[in-house]
């Protein structure tokens, strides 16, 4: 079965405001990540068991740049990612790949390794 991890809602945190001024996102808002190196979202995701987990994370990006991001799991970057422009920051886009996760709780970051920062942020689903 799959979670949905609201990128609003604690135990995520954000780095930069949580927002509602487009429309489409899921839950009451999305992280908005301050346009910086290294601020980031982090979700906490409950995993039934060790191993390969498919993890989604829904997004926008209004720009037409790519935003590049680490994504860090347990405090380890485990792999780069992209985020490419989705047309407009109300049109929302998910992205799908694989980590190696604990069974339990994990934590999944978000980092983004350059200026733009990340896009913006609605969920995880894992
Ligand atoms: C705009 C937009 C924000 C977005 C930001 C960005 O300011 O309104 O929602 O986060 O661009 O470039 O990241």
């Amino acid at each position: 079965a799959t979670t949905r991890y609201e990128a609003e809602a604690a135990p995520a945190t954000c780095a930069g405001t949580i927002d509602s001024n487009y429309a489409g996102y899921s839950g009451s808002g999305f992280c908005n990540g301050t346009n910086a190196v290294n601020a980031a979202a982090q979700f906490t995701a409950n995993a039934a068991t060790a191993g390969t987990a498919t993890v989604s994370v829904r997004f926008a990006n209004g720009t037409t740049t790519a935003r590049p991001v680490d994504v860090v799991v347990n405090g380890s970057a485990v792999q780069s990612m992209s985020f490419e422009g989705t047309g407009s920051w109300a049109t929302w886009t998910t992205k799908t790949f694989t980590v190696q996760v604990n069974s339990g709780s994990n934590t999944i970051r978000f980092s983004p390794t350059g200026s733009g920062g990340l896009p913006n942020v609605d969920y995880l689903d894992l």
